[in-house]
């Protein structure tokens, strides 16, 4: 698998492994040998390695290859491209699925064959249009049980050996512990209110800052740091988009609702102080696209087809799931939703990001029908944002909320993964 780096310069390449130690050899365009990287050793669960080496040193522009050797193994040789300017396309999806099920021992290859088509899909509609599918954006969910037979099927299309995969995580990635040892990822956040299983990192592609987060972890001081960190970082990166799990705004699952308007209360004031302005969601399983939202209200009704120009808030996004598709068409919609489709199809949206502007496209796989589409302008650094500061003893305040809200779930966590053989130790997440 080929995660995003710190920037362009990087790629992290990842894989599965009998002994602890392992290379991957970077070639030019010719096929000529131009460095080679060791690779780091994580021990699993399993009693193997997941070893993962960070090829670096990579010009704009140009066309490398790689391969991963281990003991007696040797991988394929994939190839892939740098951005040479600040415009590029990502392909964002979410709830990918990938799941085990008792009753169909062909479960996990079929979905693996349904991500891979979708991933075909949006690389041939991107020709289409001139451009290369070149990042792959997962808002969590990646698999239904966490489980490491899921996650080799998530990689066993080729496409994310070649195209740079980041993934959020979702909450059925943490229904095992198999995804910390599957990821691979750059300037993680050390949370001292730890979930176990997965955590926030950033990374920067053309004038884009991409902030990945855990949203099933709750400690919302430790998440502020590590947007604080990660935008002090990068102060002249012009767009701020967040990708994680959980839908602040979508569907209206009458179970949920309570626990969206928590998050919302925890979640959005990090968007505005920062002032974000675009996250990507997942969780509800519905496509839907936000208005342009400050202080959870709209300040800006976003059209279906439209382009807001300097705005003055954050465009929350949820995609489809490509596997299991909501077909519950009596759900409600949370407020402030601009537009939306509910679909039994598969949903693909490429977003083109620029300097200018960022374009978002979306199709449904079946019928080539494209859904929906919104262009967001900038035409300073700042747009229109306004930053807000939050009151001194604002976060103080969440710090408490979180620790007791993270203590009770790292509770249910130790209980829940007595079922799977282990238990999660209890106290080594508080302040670890
Ligand atoms: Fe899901
Ligand atoms: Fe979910």
């Amino acid at each position: 698998m080929m995660t995003p780096g710190s920037n362009e310069t990087e790629r992290y390449v990842s894989w599965y492994s009998d002994v602890d130690s392992g290379t991957v050899t970077l070639l030019n365009a010719t096929g000529t040998k131009v460095n080679s990287f060791d690779a780091a050793a994580n021990p699993t669960p399993q009693g193997d390695y997941r070893l993962g080496a960070v090829i670096s040193g990579l010009e704009a522009g140009k066309v490398y290859s790689y391969y991963c050797q281990s003991g007696d193994f040797r991988s394929g040789v994939y190839t892939f491209t740098t951005d040479n300017d600040k415009s590029f396309t990502a392909m964002y999806t979410t709830d990918i699925h990938i799941s085990k099920s008792d009753e169909d021992e062909n479960s996990i290859r079929d979905r693996a064959y349904n991500l891979n088509t979708v991933i075909t899909a949006a690389s041939v509609k991107a020709a289409l249009q001139g451009n290369t599918v070149d990042l792959i954006l997962s808002a969590g969910d990646q698999a239904s049980d966490g489980l490491r037979e899921e996650y080799v099927g998530l990689c066993s299309t080729p496409y994310i050996k070649s195209i740079p995969f980041a993934t959020s995580i979702g909450n059925h990635d943490r229904k095992s512990v198999d995804y910390r040892y599957f990821t691979f990822q750059p300037n993680t956040a050390k949370m001292r209110l730890k979930s176990y299983v997965g955590t926030d990192y950033w990374f920067v592609k053309g004038d884009v800052l991409f902030l990945m987060m855990d949203s099933n972890n709750i400690s919302m001081a430790d998440h502020r740091r590590f947007v604080k960190e990660a935008v002090d970082a990068n102060p002249d990166i012009k767009w701020r988009v967040a990708v994680m799990h959980h839908d602040l705004y979508s569907a209206r699952i009458p179970s949920r609702e309570s626990e969206n308007q928590f998050l919302r209360m925890m979640w959005a004031p990090i968007a505005d102080e920062f002032g974000f302005d675009l996250c990507l969601l997942g969780h509800s399983h519905y496509y839907t696209i936000s208005n342009v939202l400050y202080n959870n209200k709209t300040v800006t009704v976003t059209e279906n087809g439209g382009t807001v120009t300097n705005p003055e808030g954050t465009v929350y996004m949820v995609s489809g799931s490509i596997n299991n598709p909501r077909n519950d068409d009596d759900i409600g919609l949370s407020e402030n939703i601009g537009h939306s489709y509910l679909t039994e199809e598969k949903i693909y949206n490429l977003i083109d990001f620029s300097e200018g502007s960022i374009v978002i496209n979306s199709y449904v796989m079946e019928s080539d029908e494209k859904i929906g589409s919104l262009t967001i302008e900038k035409t300073t650094d700042e747009g229109g944002h306004t930053y807000k500061t939050p009151a001194k003893w604002y976060y103080p305040l969440i710090d408490i909320i979180s620790f007791i809200a993270g203590f009770f779930n790292n509770i249910g966590r130790y209980y829940d993964n007595t079922q799977l053989g282990f238990k999660i130790p209890l106290f080594e997440g508080l302040f670890g």
